[in-house]
């Protein structure tokens, strides 16, 4: 049955030009990009049908895709919010106050973690070590690392969100372009 779900042609033009960057018959080592481009255009998450459609494009079985999919916590298998916000939640961060970040986070925005405020701006997760742990505690929200923090940071960065009120992506076609 053919899949509905579609990149928009522009994206497809790009996913295309990376596939093109490796070797014939190597373009699964495409897929990681192109996932990311997926759920960039489809609300930040990956829905089955989108990621049969990456699999379609690169011309994989759709198991492989959710092999990586299911794998990395980069991508999402349900709804989020406009703005991710990933807590880091190993040893570095644990010792200098995630908790207490998370738990601020929790009041502030009236949710648990793994929700999403009923207006759909915020989801909080927490993740795994994210390589910054010299500027513990952080967080990542899109493709920006937040450091050092404290609760009025978290509260100026919040504001700082909500008045972009932009979606928070890893990368999406806008900025593969830019490089
Ligand atoms: S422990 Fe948090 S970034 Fe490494």
């Amino acid at each position: 049955m053919e899949n509905k779900v579609q990149f928009k042609p522009e994206t497809l033009a790009l996913a295309k030009e990376i596939m093109g960057r490796y070797p014939e018959g190597k373009q699964k080592s495409a897929l990681l990009p192109l996932l990311h481009l997926a759920q960039a255009e489809f609300n930040g998450w990956l829905d089955v049908p989108v990621m049969d459609m990456v699999a379609e494009v690169i011309g994989i079985q759709a198991i492989e895709v959710y092999e990586v999919t299911s794998f990395y916590s980069m991508y999402n298998l349900k709804p989020v919010g406009n703005c991710l916000l990933e807590i880091c939640r190993t040893s570095s961060c644990w010792l200098r106050g995630a908790e207490d970040i998370v738990s601020h986070l929790e009041n502030k925005l009236g949710i648990k973690e793994g929700e999403t405020t009923p207006d759909g701006m915020f989801t909080i997760k927490t993740v795994e070590c994210l390589g910054s742990c010299g500027t513990a505690p952080m967080m990542q929200c899109g493709a920006q690392f937040h450091e050092n923090l404290d609760t009025d940071k978290v509260d100026s960065i919040l504001d700082k969100l909500r008045a972009d009120g932009k979606r928070t992506n890893y990368f999406d076609a806008v900025v593969v372009k830019e490089y």
